[in-house]
């Protein structure tokens, strides 16, 4: 697959756009933000955590043509993928910190030959940019806040995935002029989030029914909550931004650290409901503090997260009352 490589064109207006992993929790709210936006969407997903029927609801219906129902790891599915289209946002992946120490070589056969044959088909269709969703996995435990300087150290599989798919970003910017860009998310919360097991999107669903909300740890342990929409947003801007970003990396978070205890007494609050807390021991992997220092996003994208935790928490639990 190296011989054919074209580099991109000089024409920058970017059109249809690839969502891999379009299905699922992150790209479901995405396709919607860059539908609103008036681009032409195509979506690869494997469907196995991610639904159809999420691009296919009352407010929006993805044309059936422009859903590829296909794997990473399969190399002529992704080479049908990235056919015409001018940029390429990777979201497919497994996700999952905890199951990634139960089965490290999936988690690196999904998220870091899926991302190589995808860096590999854009190159060779001459994609225009590629925006890979990063994690602030890749950094492990760090004095917060951490920013993109700091010495990545990988606590989880899923972690060192991550960081060797920001590696490969880099080589194909460095080595084969493909512009991309790694945004590294934060915790993210928001609408199409129920099968995600991160700790707001379970402690809303036990809310809902009335469960104790377990808390893995002595809920000290802090994390930086972005809304899905700001995830959008910061994409969105990478889109739209100048070639000058190419290579780069950016924390994508809320710039703000909300312990455990914290948000459960926040849902506790908006929920109106008096459920118990109950306190399990800590999971091997998982980071004790972690919140970012977002200046570079803000300053080279004009990032500015919109959503409060209090407003995205309330927005989500408004929702699922409609719901219920
Ligand atoms: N949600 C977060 O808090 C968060 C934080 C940091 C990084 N990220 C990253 O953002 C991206 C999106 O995460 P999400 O929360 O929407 O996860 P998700 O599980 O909801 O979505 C992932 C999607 O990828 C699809 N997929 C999985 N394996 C695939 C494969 N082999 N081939 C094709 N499709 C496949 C799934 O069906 C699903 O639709 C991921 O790369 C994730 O690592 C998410």
């Amino acid at each position: 697959m190296t011989a054919n490589r074209r580099l991109p064109t000089a024409d920058c207006r970017l059109s249809t756009i690839l969502v891999t992993g379009g299905c699922g929790f992150i790209g479901t709210n995405l396709v919607r933000y860059l539908f609103s936006k008036g681009y032409k969407i195509r979506v690869l997903d494997n469907l196995s955590t991610g639904k159809k029927e999420n691009l296919l609801t009352a407010d929006y219906q993805l044309p059936t043509a422009d859903l590829i129902v296909g794997d990473i790891r399969d190399r002529d599915v992704v080479e049908k993928a990235v056919e015409d289209i001018d940029a390429a946002i990777h979201l497919a992946a497994h996700t999952s910190v905890v199951e990634s120490l139960d089965n490290p070589e999936e988690d690196w056969n999904i998220n870091v030959t899926g991302t190589l044959n995808l860096l590999e088909a854009c190159c060779l269709k001459g994609v225009k940019k590629f925006i890979f969703a990063s994690s602030n996995a890749v950094l492990g435990e760090q004095p917060p806040p951490v920013d993109e300087m700091k010495i990545p150290k990988p606590l989880s599989p899923y972690g060192a995935s991550k960081l060797a798919c920001e590696a490969l970003c880099s080589a194909y910017y460095h080595s084969f002029g493909l512009n991309t860009i790694s945004l590294r998310f934060a915790n993210c919360y928001g609408p199409y989030s129920e099968h995600k097991a991160s700790v707001i999107a379970r402690f809303m669903d036990w809310a809902r029914q009335g469960k104790p909300l377990i808390i893995y740890g002595d809920g000290k342990q802090t994390r930086d909550f972005i809304h899905v929409d700001d995830v959008c947003q910061a994409i969105h801007l990478c889109l739209t931004a100048a070639d000058s970003i190419a290579g780069k990396i950016f924390q994508i978070a809320s710039g703000v650290e909300t312990n455990i205890d914290e948000l459960a007494k926040m849902i506790k609050e908006i929920i109106e409901r008096n459920v118990p807390t109950i306190y399990e021991p800590k999971r091997k992997g998982e980071i004790e503090r972690n919140y970012s220092d977002i200046t570079k996003a803000r300053r080279v994208l004009g990032f500015k997260p919109k959503v409060t935790l209090k407003q995205g928490l309330h927005d989500l639990w408004e929702r699922y009352t409609v719901q219920d």
